[in-house]
């Protein structure tokens, strides 16, 4: 239907526009009933609705509809899958319709970068890349049904502490490779209705208040065209939010928000016109939604089964020393309270109240030769000497054990972070102590963030459940039993131990969280470092093996507007059906900047048969190749080579190949007194020119003096060449005059000279 909004707005109050800007309640936007404009309701979240019909609040804490919880961002990340991620947003906008909602307030897309933060379990990944596709392919599965998304939370929002207050302390390059990507990829790629600004500063400015977040990036450079709502209670001015483009602020302020609207207008202080360009955002999003309404059937059953498939397809085995899959006629003991009361959900915000929950032991009990023993709690830290007896015993007498370890909920949460990256130490001791007498042990994890394991060399197996969502118990069987072949591929790293995280030493500060390790987050980190990990970015195993060969390059001289297609063959080698997430990374060897050894820039995930080969195909552009130049402000990679690296994880590179790129993006000089003489040579506009200088001051540094003395020998070993050019490369054209050179005009006439070539 076509709108007429500017119309409509010219007949709203004042106050009816300074309505529109902040919530109704804790869950609705305000309408204009006399003219037509309804009120709206979002809810949580991401994996699942959170809609609550009487008491609100943002925390989790009272009850909501009966839904069904699919598997957080944590683990559907995992599966490295753009359609299932799609078809899972399908599942939500569904729900969502059915349920009157106009927007889901996520995907949460933040990068992990500390395995500390208490929300890592509603975040994607370390890696901006495979993140912003993941929350791509989820929008727009939700959008599909004409209810919106709320990509969230904009920006740096990394860690719980002082989430409300803190400023997070990033420059300019890190930000924009590292940590708004995500977003970025799914404004271009998914558009969402809205994007939801974070409660912390960055650099000192409140993301609910900030221009230049706000405005120039999102709207001006990505061509964002919904709305910015707040996170529930982020705005900190609400005039200055206005003003920098945060059109919505929930939940409700009462009225005193819009009061100061109102008033900022009477006095002259804010331009109506930003009121009214933020209102007609609003009512285009709002009608958007009202104007598309359609009749919507799901079952929960069938969501069930959707969450059921979405977890089988994105845990993560880890470790199989021919112990999985299980066999139902051996002696299984499963040990850890987890089997019976699985951990598949976070706390907070996004908690769901599962209409069903299924557990492995409801699943398994009648299928296979299984037994039970608690032999810890789940859900806190105690060690119960009857207890761990009675789980060593049994598992002396098992075939096999499968212990179900994980973190308690009041390890992880909204809210506030993990204090240390351990299971609770009574998981730790009994594992040990299973271990002693039963070397044929599995451990099944179920947390939201990687646990340190004390015990890792001696399990048999290893399956990383994270947090499953409803349907974990059945995700676990299937697995465990080897009805589906494991498929997930971590989309974080697994340190050995906490302190070797890069943020660790500026992790969960206060006021001021400063991101000192800069761009090298995760496996950058972890690579740049060579530092041995427990397990890779990317990794992951499967009961069947995979080959890779023929890799491919469309072309391998490129220009900036090329596009390149490359392809690689991928063989199940095995004798299972299987699925392998092939990886594409790429490395930059021009010199032209600091960066990390590789970066992911495309995955595929291929179904195959045992025998059957098929072909992955990725599309790298400039983009691809480039890193942020902050005298650019813009992307840019240089000319030069740049390899491709087609692994199955990103430590186990199988293929690879170079590419050569010609740009005709040309680098901001401005030559002034402090510029380097290597600056100067480095640019083809100025080196020839420059080239001349040096042969002017060999005199001065006597380098290429032929001698023969004994004297001028020593000094010749002293002097090298490599030393002399270094020297002046990095000189600036001041010394000139100060080494006497130059005079000062002369100076001045060079400088003049060299920027008229620029
Ligand atoms: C969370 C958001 C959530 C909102 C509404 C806030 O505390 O940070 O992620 O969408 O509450 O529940």
């Amino acid at each position: 239907m076509e709108r007429n909004l500017k119309e409509l707005i010219s007949q709203m109050t004042l106050e009816e526009k300074a309505g529109m800007c902040s919530g109704l309640d804790f869950w609705h936007l305000k309408g204009v009933e006399r003219l037509g404009v309804p009120s709206v309701m979002v809810s949580d979240g991401p994996h699942g609705l959170r809609k609550q019909d009487d008491q609100a609040d943002h925390l989790g804490i009272n009850d909501s509809i009966k839904a069904v919880c699919f598997p957080p961002a944590v683990l559907s990340a995992c599966s490295f899958d753009r359609e299932l991620m799609k078809t899972f947003g399908e599942a939500i906008g569904k729900e969502a319709q059915a349920n009157d909602l106009s927007v889901v307030l996520g995907p949460a897309v933040n990068i992990k970068r500390s395995p500390l933060c208490g929300r890592n379990f509603e975040y994607y990944s370390e890696d901006p890349y495979l993140a912003g596709e993941t929350a791509a392919a989820f929008i727009n599965g939700v959008q599909e049904h004409h209810v919106g998304t709320s990509i969230k939370h904009f920006a740096a929002n990394n860690q719980e502490y002082n989430r409300m207050s803190s400023s997070s302390n990033v420059d300019e390059r890190t930000f924009r490779e590292i940590y708004l990507p995500a977003f970025e990829t799914a404004v271009k790629k998914s558009q969402p209705y809205t994007v939801m600004c974070s409660y912390n500063k960055i650099n000192g400015t409140y993301a609910s208040e900030n221009p230049h977040l706000l405005t120039e990036i999102l709207r001006d450079e990505w061509g964002f065209e919904g709305y910015v709502m707040s996170d529930w209670g982020a705005v900190n001015d609400r005039v200055e939010g206005l003003k920098a483009g945060l059109e919505l602020e929930m939940p409700s302020s009462g009225g005193v928000n819009d009061r100061e609207i109102i008033a900022a207008v009477q006095n002259g202080s804010l331009d109506e016109a930003v009121l009214d360009r933020a209102v007609e955002r609003l009512l285009n999003i709002i009608f958007k939604y009202t104007d598309n309404r359609e009749e919507q059937e799901f079952t929960l059953e069938e969501d069930h089964t959707l969450a059921r498939k979405i977890a089988e397809e994105s845990m993560v085995l880890l470790k199989n020393d021919s112990v999985l899959p299980l066999k139902e006629e051996e002696k299984i003991v499963f040990i850890g309270e987890f089997a019976a009361k699985p951990r598949y959900q976070g706390g907070g915000s996004s908690h769901i109240n599962s209409f069903r929950v299924s557990s492995i032991l409801d699943e398994i009990s009648d299928k296979a030769n299984v037994t039970y023993v608690k032999g810890f709690p789940a859900d806190k830290d105690v060690y119960d000497e009857a207890l761990a007896n009675e789980a060593v015993e049994a598992a002396k007498h098992a075939d096999k054990v499968v212990i179900f370890a994980g973190l308690p909920d009041s390890f992880e949460s909204e809210g506030y972070d993990r204090a240390h990256m351990r299971l609770p130490d009574c998981q730790n001791r009994l594992i040990g102590e299973i271990l002693a007498v039963q070397p044929q042990t599995v451990v099944v994890l179920h947390n939201g963030s990687p646990v340190e394991m004390p015990w890792l060399t001696e399990v048999k197996g290893l399956l990383e459940a994270y947090l499953g969502g409803q349907a974990v118990g059945e995700a676990l069987a299937d697995i465990l039993f080897g009805k589906v072949n494991p498929s997930g591929k971590l989309a974080e790293t697994m340190p050995y131990k906490l302190s070797d995280n890069p943020s660790y030493l500026s992790f969960g500060d206060g006021e001021n969280v400063d991101y000192r390790e800069g761009l090298f987050v995760g496996y950058r980190y972890y690579d740049a470092k060579e530092m041995p990990v427990a397990f890779p970015f990317g990794y992951g195993l499967s009961y069947t093996t995979f080959a890779y060969s023929n890799l491919t390059v469309s072309q391998k001289e490129l220009s900036d507007n090329d596009t390149v297609t490359v392809s690689v063959d991928v063989t199940n080698t095995g004798n299972r059906e299987g699925k392998e997430i092939v990886q594409l990374y790429i490395r930059d060897l021009t010199g032209s900047a600091r960066r990390p050894l590789k970066e992911l820039k495309g995955y595929d995930k291929v179904s195959l048969k045992p025998g059957e080969t098929k072909t992955a195909t990725f599309t790298l552009d400039y983009r691809s190749l480039a890193w942020y130049h902050t005298g650019l402000k813009d992307w840019y990679a240089a000319s030069g080579e740049y390899e491709i690296l087609i692994g199955a994880s990103s430590r186990d590179i199988r293929l690879t190949e170079k590419i050569h790129l010609t740009t005709d993006k040309v680098l901001p000089l401005k030559v002034h007194a402090n510029t380097t003489l290597g600056e100067l040579l480095a640019d083809n506009r100025t080196a020839e020119y420059v080239m001349k200088l040096p042969e002017r001051m060999g005199a001065f540094f006597g380098a290429s003096e032929a001698s023969d003395s004994a004297d001028d020998a020593q000094k010749d070993r002293a002097v090298s060449d490599d030393m002399t050019n270094a020297m002046i490369a990095s000189m600036p054209l001041r010394n000139l005059v100060a080494f006497g050179v130059f005079g000062k005009e002369e100076l001045e006439k060079l400088l003049n000279e060299i920027n008229s070539l620029l």
